[in-house]
């Protein structure tokens, strides 16, 4: 059953359950919301990771007004090499028009929900600095640490220095001391 926010009900969705036309309902929003990235979201409707699962708000006409893609990664953490499995939030958005309702919070409820009923360690997040008061009101705490990503091109390197990391506790209250090694491209 979708949890209603309004007039918007939410829908998590498995990933071998999007159709090709959600998909493409999908990435005609993002290109709404990321029109830095227009080209990008034209194209395929995940960023560098595919999603496992998604968080899709439709308003009563069926159309998406909100959404995110959730990642599931095993990540790797400290000097000890913790595994951690995480959720990681990948294109967290909403429609202007329905902005400022709280439909973001209701939105990540519903992600960190399912990421527990998974038995997922962690949220895992990477947002701009000006980003972490609104995360923050949801729960998210900023982590000073640094995290690596590995990737063809350069290898095993910093994530971009332009992004915060944000931390959501699930089965895990906290995570372990150290570097964080994502064990693969960042999301
Ligand atoms: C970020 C976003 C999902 C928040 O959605 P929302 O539904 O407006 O969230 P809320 O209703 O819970 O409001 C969150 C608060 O954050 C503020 N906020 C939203 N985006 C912000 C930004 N980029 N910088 C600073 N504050 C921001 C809002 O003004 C609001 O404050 P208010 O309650 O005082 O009005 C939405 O602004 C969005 O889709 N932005 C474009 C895509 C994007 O940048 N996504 C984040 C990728 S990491």
């Amino acid at each position: 059953m979708p949890t209603k926010h309004n007039d918007i009900s939410l829908f998590v969705i498995k990933e071998q359950d999007i159709t090709p036309k959600l998909d493409r309902a999908i990435r005609e929003m993002l290109v709404v919301c990321f029109p830095a990235d227009r080209e990008y979201y034209q194209r395929q409707s995940f960023w560098h990771s595919p999603a496992v699962y998604r968080i899709i708000g439709k308003n009563d006409k069926g159309s998406i007004v909100a959404h995110t893609a959730i990642v599931q990664r095993a990540v790797i953490i400290g000097p000890a090499l913790s595994k951690v499995r995480v959720a990681g939030i990948q294109s967290f958005c909403v429609l202007q028009d329905y902005r400022s309702m709280g439909l973001s919070n209701k939105m990540m409820s519903a992600a960190m929900d399912e990421g527990s009923r998974r038995s997922l360690d962690a949220g895992l997040l990477f947002c701009r600095e000006q980003l972490e008061k609104v995360y923050g009101g949801m729960g998210w705490r900023k982590l000073d640490t640094a995290v690596y990503m590995t990737d063809d091109k350069k290898g095993k390197n910093l994530i971009p220095s332009r992004n915060i990391t944000m931390f959501y506790p699930l089965n895990a209250k906290q995570l372990p001391a150290g570097d964080i090694d994502l064990a693969g491209t960042d999301w």
